[in-house]
């Protein structure tokens, strides 16, 4: 049988796990794909630094790019050097030399995924990303393949490992901010530049991708409303904490009447939610199909491992197919519906809402408040004022009932220009169910 030959671009943390995975799994690699596969040639700008448990001698390794995407002997491209340029040129590279691809670039996919799926469809090329989404579980393909019969209704998760591990450890530890996300980044887990995990952008990403598939509607990362967690304050978790919730980044699709709402944000869930348990690296997300229910799915969503146990999924798959002899089918490319669904702007979502009001203690101020809040169609439904013995102002906590975000928005606008306001007014949103 013809070997299946692969070649590497980027040998970084996910890169160098994928080129262990190649040498202690090699016999049940290839017994799943019927046929021997070569990790033919890799390339990295940096050929000499020693990769942990990985010997680079006995490596095919070196610095030009063209080893990969331009030999005719190669099958599969792994691209796995992060970031738009090169890696978007070298793909597309790859798909006019007829090459089939596996990224695990959400950045790329989320902003130039249309034209990358419409060069592989025009080239009759498989291009899978099964790891640019929750790391190491396995959801591209359900969504993809074990819920083709649903119509999704909604999808919600923790998609971004290093927020969710700064998050725990804030709230399980007491640690700063600023030290968990140095542990992140040691382990690996954190994007190459971090304000993309610390400010929702990679959970955008990944959002985009995956709300794209699910969906089967063309959604563009401008589409998604995204706020990060860089101001989520040790008090806000405490008291989250205090009544009975816990802080998460989720990002959050669900459609109705048409109409579809992409949001990433911090958002406080009950403590006894499942999705409350999810800590440290691991990812969860909660997705409703109407044929099969509620399903949650629940791994690691970041780390060298998991990433290249999703990175080989792929290259199983293309090898497979090569192996058998059949070609690339365009269906294996994100489709648009028939019917793509609306976009719902933020200023029409509905939730509740956790206000953070930092106010001097003076007669009247609770009711100034109130009466902006029931002004704009809000209404409450709990309050805490935190008596600080000798502080001027006094946070007044309050949650709301449901409301519509357009009106909340006006709403803090109006509180926070009051006299008695001492600085911006924090709000969580709040998903109780
Ligand atoms: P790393 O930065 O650890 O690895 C990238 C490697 O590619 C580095 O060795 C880098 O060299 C090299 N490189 C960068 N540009 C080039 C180039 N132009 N030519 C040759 N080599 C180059 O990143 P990760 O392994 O963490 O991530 C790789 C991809 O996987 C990214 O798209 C990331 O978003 C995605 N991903 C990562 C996960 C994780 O847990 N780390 C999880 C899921 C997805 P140098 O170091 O010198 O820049
Ligand atoms: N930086 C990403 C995270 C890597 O922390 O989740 C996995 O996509």
């Amino acid at each position: 049988m013809k070997p299946i030959r692969v070649g590497l671009l980027g040998l970084g943390t996910v890169g160098a796990g994928v080129a262990k995975v190649c040498r202690t799994h090699r016999e049940e690699l290839e017994e799943m794909v019927g046929a021997p596969i070569v990790l033919a040639a890799v390339v990295d700008q940096d050929i000499t630094t020693p990769r942990d448990g990985l010997p680079l001698e006995g490596l095919p390794l070196g610095r030009d790019v063209s080893t990969v995407l331009d030999d005719p002997s190669i099958d599969i491209v792994v691209e796995l050097i992060g970031g738009l340029e090169p890696a978007r040129a070298y793909i597309l590279r790859a798909l006019a030399n007829g090459k089939h691809v596996v990224t695990a670039n959400k950045a790329l996919l989320a902003t130039h995924g249309e034209e990358l799926y419409a060069e592989a469809r025009r080239r009759r090329c498989m291009l899978a990303f099964e790891a640019s989404v929750a790391g190491g579980i396995p959801l591209i393909r359900s969504v993809k393949e074990g819920l083709a019969a649903n119509r999704i209704t909604s999808l919600y998760g923790i998609v971004n490992g290093t927020s969710n591990y700064i998050l725990s450890k804030m709230t399980d530890e007491g640690l700063e901010f600023g030290r968990v996300l140095a542990e992140a980044q040691a382990e690996g887990y954190a994007e190459a530049d971090p304000t993309f995990d610390i400010e929702g952008i990679d959970s955008a990403h990944k959002l985009q991708i995956l709300a794209t598939l699910a969906f089967r509607t063309c959604v563009g990362l401008g589409d998604i409303y995204v706020e990060g967690i860089t101001r989520v304050t040790p008090e806000d978790i405490a008291l989250a904490h205090e009544m009975g919730f816990r802080i998460k980044l989720l990002a959050i699709a669900k459609s109705a009447d048409g109409r579809l709402e992409l949001r990433v944000h911090p958002t406080m869930i009950p403590e006894s939610s499942p999705m409350s348990a999810v800590s440290g690296v691991f990812n969860a997300v909660f997705l409703n199909g109407d044929v099969v229910d509620d399903l949650m799915f629940y791994g690691r969503g970041a780390g060298q491992f998991p990433t290249a146990s999703s990175v080989w999924a792929d290259i199983v798959e293309i090898a497979r197919r090569l192996a058998a002899g059949h070609a690339a089918v365009p269906q294996d490319l994100p489709v648009l519906g028939r019917n793509p669904l609306g976009l719902k702007p933020i200023e029409e979502v509905v939730s509740s809402y956790y206000l953070n009001v930092s106010a001097l203690d003076r007669p009247g101020v609770l009711a100034q408040v109130a009466g902006i809040l029931g002004k704009h169609n809000i209404s409450i439904a709990n309050v805490i004022q935190k008596v600080h013995q000798k502080a001027q102002a006094v946070p007044v906590v309050m949650m709301t009932h449901e409301a519509r975000e357009g009106d909340m928005q006006k709403a803090l606008r109006e509180i926070d220009a009051l006299p008695v306001i001492v600085a911006p007014t924090r709000m969580i949103r709040v998903e109780e169910s």
